[in-house]
């Protein structure tokens, strides 16, 4: 356990306006602060700070809480390492004890992987077992300073190489396993290096922290080209962009966004050192995020396959939710940005990214090619398409360009494209409007809860619990007649196993400096914000006091009994005191 007076202190000197402003542009509405909400894409900010309560809460996705809560959920962390880097970032030292210690110690997950690194890196320079590595990057035109700079190593033909050199260094097998360097054989248990025969390169965080590998075959000996370590306790694939931390200090007017790593360093090594990649996987809705919190125009430049530009249309719908400019780059004459700079040079990839097509152009150009537009039926169908993208364009003077463009292009009337646009519109917006209604019921009855699966069969009584817990966690007066009163409400009382986990963790605590916060080292980031969302419905009632706590825990007291009479056989002379408590009411 954490002293809670370290943990007072460290909320005092980290105001959550503060944090927040590192993940988001704060305005000030009233006595509040509003922003879009980091947690999810938005146009218009929901998200609220509330800096007399020193909390949180967005009103579109839920996620909310105090400034701990805040940084567990935008840096992954648990509660005792969000203490420990709140502490870092005011000079306040966090020590903890063993017990609430998560299983893998991430600082020595960086280690180890700065040293597989390293390891990989000598095995390149030194080592006659990187020969056909050297032999291979030279192939592909590395330099000795590019490969310096990106950290580029050889993982040598061998199944133990790096394991035993891991293991002289004191890591452990299942820290080797976890941070997917070493696998262990199903057939004899045996540890085996997973990366064997192939280029490594090294993926590192904003902060300079090793976090995982890709590594290419130099030959094809086997099928998989490129191996990717899988999400280990420090790398989640979805989350991270190679090369971000070179790129994030010279992207801030644009981006450019690659599928490949060998795309990121040939066009770092011609001079576009804002080049970034996605991790072996498609783009992500967090990737996107985190481009959007770096530049304000991201430049796609994918495969020019097939695959690449159906790729590329998904890159520009997550990027345009962030409320980012994109645009797509085709690398006309090569199959990809690095064969297009060693064909045709640094200079000729400059001016493709001036003849970027706007995201508009990318999708018209890719729905013209759909049909022939010569013939009456193909552009009647053409136009069907067009206006359901012009419906999707949020502001209207774009729209207007966008129309009269088309209309030029394609010889038609632009008030027959606006009328068509506007119908789609209106019908988009009654769509929307639905949608949300339906979420809105779904909500209040609680159909897909996954903080309280039990909320949708229970809903009375689920929804008494949480009242309760939000009038114990408002106010001191309610906790304390519950401690002089233990009669008035136990945790067999609760309905649902989250009300009650809820209940004992606030007990436990109420004895004594209740802290708040300190329900985090049991509770998850998604339970921490249900907890804000179970205060805010309470914040907007003017009555808090002992008097409603009295009554609701009466009323839960009843419907608990009147679940456990289906719940369980109950005796004959049980069931007529179970009559007889709910007839006195
Ligand atoms: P080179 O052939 O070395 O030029 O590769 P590239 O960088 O051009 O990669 P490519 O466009 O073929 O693939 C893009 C990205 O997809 C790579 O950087 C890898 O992250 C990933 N990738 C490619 N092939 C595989 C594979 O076989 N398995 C996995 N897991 N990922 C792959
Ligand atoms: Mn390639």
């Amino acid at each position: 356990m954490i002293d809670q007076k370290i943990v007072e202190e460290i909320k005092a000197r980290n105001p959550i306006e503060d944090v927040m402003a590192q993940y988001a542009s704060l305005k000030r509405a009233g006595s509040n602060m509003i922003c879009s909400c980091p947690f999810h894409s938005e146009k218009t900010p929901s998200c609220t700070v509330f800096l007399a309560r020193q909390s949180f809460y967005c009103f579109g996705c839920g996620a909310g809480g105090d400034v701990i809560s805040l940084v567990r959920r935008a840096e992954g962390l648990e509660y005792t390492e969000a203490l420990e880097y709140l502490g870092r970032r005011v000079g306040i030292d966090v020590i903890t004890s063993d017990s609430d210690a998560p299983r893998f110690d991430k600082r020595r997950f960086y280690e180890m992987n700065k040293a597989a690194a390293r390891f990989f890196r000598d095995i390149l320079f030194n080592d006659p077992a990187g020969a056909m590595g050297r032999e291979y990057a030279s192939r592909r035109g590395l330099s000795e300073e590019i490969i310096k700079h990106f950290g580029i190593g050889y993982a040598p033909d061998s199944f133990s190489a790096l394991h035993p050199y891991l293991k002289n260094l004191g890591y452990t097998d299942e820290e080797m396993n976890a941070a997917f360097l070493v696998g262990i054989s199903s057939k004899n248990g045996r540890p085996f290096d997973m990366f064997r025969k192939r280029l490594m390169f090294p993926i590192i965080d904003v902060s300079g922290n090793v976090i995982a590998f890709g590594g290419r075959i130099v030959d094809d000996s086997d099928a998989r080209k490129y191996l990717n370590s899988s999400d280990t306790p420090v790398f989640r694939k979805r989350k991270n962009l190679y090369a971000l931390r070179y790129a994030k200090n010279t992207c801030a007017e644009k981006m450019i966004l690659c599928e490949g790593y060998m795309d990121v360093i040939s066009l770092h090594a011609a001079g576009f050192e804002n080049a970034v990649a996605t991790l072996g996987t498609a783009i992500t809705p967090d990737q996107a995020r985190l481009m959007a919190k770096y530049t304000k125009k991201v430049v796609i430049c994918y495969d020019s396959d097939a695959a690449g530009q159906a790729a590329a249309e998904k890159a520009i719908r997550l990027i345009t939710e962030t409320g980012t400019e994109s645009s797509v780059l085709n690398v006309k004459g090569a199959k990809d940005p690095d064969e297009f700079i060693k064909k045709f040079g640094a200079p000729a990839f400059s001016k493709l990214i001036g003849e970027s097509k706007s995201k508009f152009r990318f999708t018209l150009d890719g729905i013209l090619a759909k049909y022939d537009v010569k013939d009456t039926d193909g552009k009647v169908r053409a136009l069907s398409e067009i206006c359901k993208m012009l419906a999707g364009v949020y502001s209207s003077a774009e729209r207007d360009i966008y129309t009269r463009e088309i209309a030029e292009e394609l010889g038609v009337n632009p008030e027959a494209i606006e009328a068509d646009t506007k119908k789609i519109m209106r019908r988009l917006e009654r769509e929307r409007k639905n949608k949300e209604r339906d979420d809105a019921l779904r909500e209040v009855s609680g159909i897909g809860d996954r903080v309280n699966p039990e909320f949708v069969s229970n809903v009375y009584a689920a929804n008494t619990e949480e009242q309760i817990i939000a009038l114990l966690l408002l106010m001191q007066e309610n906790r304390d007649l519950l401690i002089k009163n233990p009669e008035m409400l136990t945790k067999d009382d609760f309905v649902t196993d989250f009300g009650r986990k809820l209940f004992v963790a606030i007990m436990q605590r109420a004895d004594g400096e209740f802290v708040e916060s300190d329900l985090g080292a049991e509770l998850n980031v998604d339970e921490m914000s249900r907890l804000e969302a179970m205060k805010m419905k309470r914040y907007n009632l003017s009555e808090n006091g002992e008097k409603e706590f009295t009554e609701l825990c009466a009323a839960l007291r009843a419907e608990g009994r009147k679940k456990s009479v289906t719940d369980k056989e109950l005796s004959a002379s049980e069931l007529a005191e179970y009559f007889l408590s709910i007839n006195k009411k």
